[in-house]
């Protein structure tokens, strides 16, 4: 009994880590396999490097990449198969078919799928979004009494 209860542990408790960080062997399937390919093939068009972002979509940040553009989200967490983005690079559709130049090569397309199926794994959110938080908080803080009068009476917009 005592080993099943520990081989769940075994598996329960690296899905739970996921949910908030990804692991370290994810980050690096990153950044060494994934990353290279998107820099490469898809930055020109689908960045904050770009001159033009086309479509909407932007492949430099997670939350892009599930936001999606002009035609939704390019990619839910853990459904490769299903997703607009692994549709796109196989050239599944004559209307949209990328890179528009080049189709990438199987091994690369795999890549990509294996990388939607490990939960799309990426660095921590970039710089600018903790500042924001800090500024919030500090604002809060800036009241003459702990709790000012009026938080206690109004919902403010
Ligand atoms: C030379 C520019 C260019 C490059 C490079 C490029 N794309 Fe695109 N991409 C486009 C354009 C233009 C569209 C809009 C096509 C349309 O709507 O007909 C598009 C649309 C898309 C869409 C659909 C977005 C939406 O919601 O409409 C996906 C997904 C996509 N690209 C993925 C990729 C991926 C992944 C790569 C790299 C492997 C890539 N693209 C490389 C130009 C590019």
């Amino acid at each position: 009994m005592r080993s099943h209860l520990i081989l769940m542990l075994l598996f329960v408790v690296p899905v739970v880590a996921a949910a908030d960080e990804p692991s370290k062997e994810d980050l690096e399937f990153y950044n060494k396999r994934v990353r290279p390919i998107l820099e490469k093939n898809c930055y020109e068009c689908h960045s904050q490097k770009a001159d033009e972002v086309q479509s909407g979509l932007r492949v430099d940040e997670r939350q892009a990449i599930i936001q999606g553009g002009d035609r939704g989200t390019a990619a839910e967490p853990g459904d490769g198969e299903g997703s607009l983005l692994i549709s796109a690079v196989r050239w599944e559709d004559d209307d949209l078919q990328m890179p528009p130049e080049e189709k990438l090569s199987e091994k690369q397309i795999e890549i990509l799928l294996e990388w939607i199926d490990r939960e799309i794994p990426f660095p921590k959110p970039p710089e600018k979004e903790k500042k924001k938080d800090k500024k919030k908080k500090k604002k809060k803080g800036n009241g003459s009494y702990p709790l000012p009068f009026s938080s206690l009476q109004f919902d403010r917009p």
